[in-house]
């Protein structure tokens, strides 16, 4: 047996993270076990990620973590390490959308605006970005796709209705840019 073995296995109390946030590199120091919500909100001051359940359940903590939507609150700040993290903060840059300057809404969140598809506002982040992964993905998804893909997304508020309402219509949208 080698004397390393039975030797106590000993952790890094911090580890130096390196990735891209919204499309800028970012550093931070993060603990081995503090989720990427923390290191996201406590640490890069990143608070248009929010804070919900912390388990897994409501959705608002969803950021894209090279492009696919995930729960930072169920995440470890160790798996952003040389990855590219968006949050709705990132969403018009990170679009490229056509008609879309710097600075501007994304086409869905114009939708959402126009359809008053957030009342408080709490579940809006993670139900954009949601929304701009399923449209990445699946251009002209249908409304019950629309509602299947939003449904780890919790709303107290709207009902639901106008938040598939705004999605729909982005998508619409998109079919007649696409017919142009
Ligand atoms: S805070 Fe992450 S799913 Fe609720
Ligand atoms: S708008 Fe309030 S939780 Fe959705």
């Amino acid at each position: 047996m080698s004397a390393a073995a039975g030797a106590p296995r000993e952790w890094p109390d911090r580890v130096a993270l390196r990735f891209a946030l919204n499309g800028r590199a970012v550093d931070a120091w993060a603990a081995p076990h503090d989720t990427l919500l923390a290191v996201l909100r406590d640490t890069l001051g990143a608070t248009e990620v929010k804070y919900g359940c912390g388990e897994g359940v409501c959705g608002t903590c969803t950021v894209l973590l090279d492009g696919a939507p995930i729960n930072a609150c169920l995440t470890l700040g160790v798996h952003a390490q040389g990855r590219t993290i968006t949050t709705v903060r990132g969403l018009a840059a990170a679009a490229g959308a056509p008609g879309t300057a710097a600075g501007d809404m994304h086409p869905l969140q114009r939708a959402f605006v126009a359809h008053e598809a957030a009342q408080c506002g709490f579940c809006t982040p993670g139900m954009l970005l949601t929304a701009y992964a399923l449209l990445a993905d699946h251009p002209h998804p249908t409304r019950a796709e629309i509602r299947t893909a939003l449904g780890g997304n919790l709303c107290r508020c709207t009902g639901y209705t106008r938040i598939v309402d705004a999605v729909e219509a982005c998508v619409r949208a998109r079919q007649g840019g696409d017919r142009a």
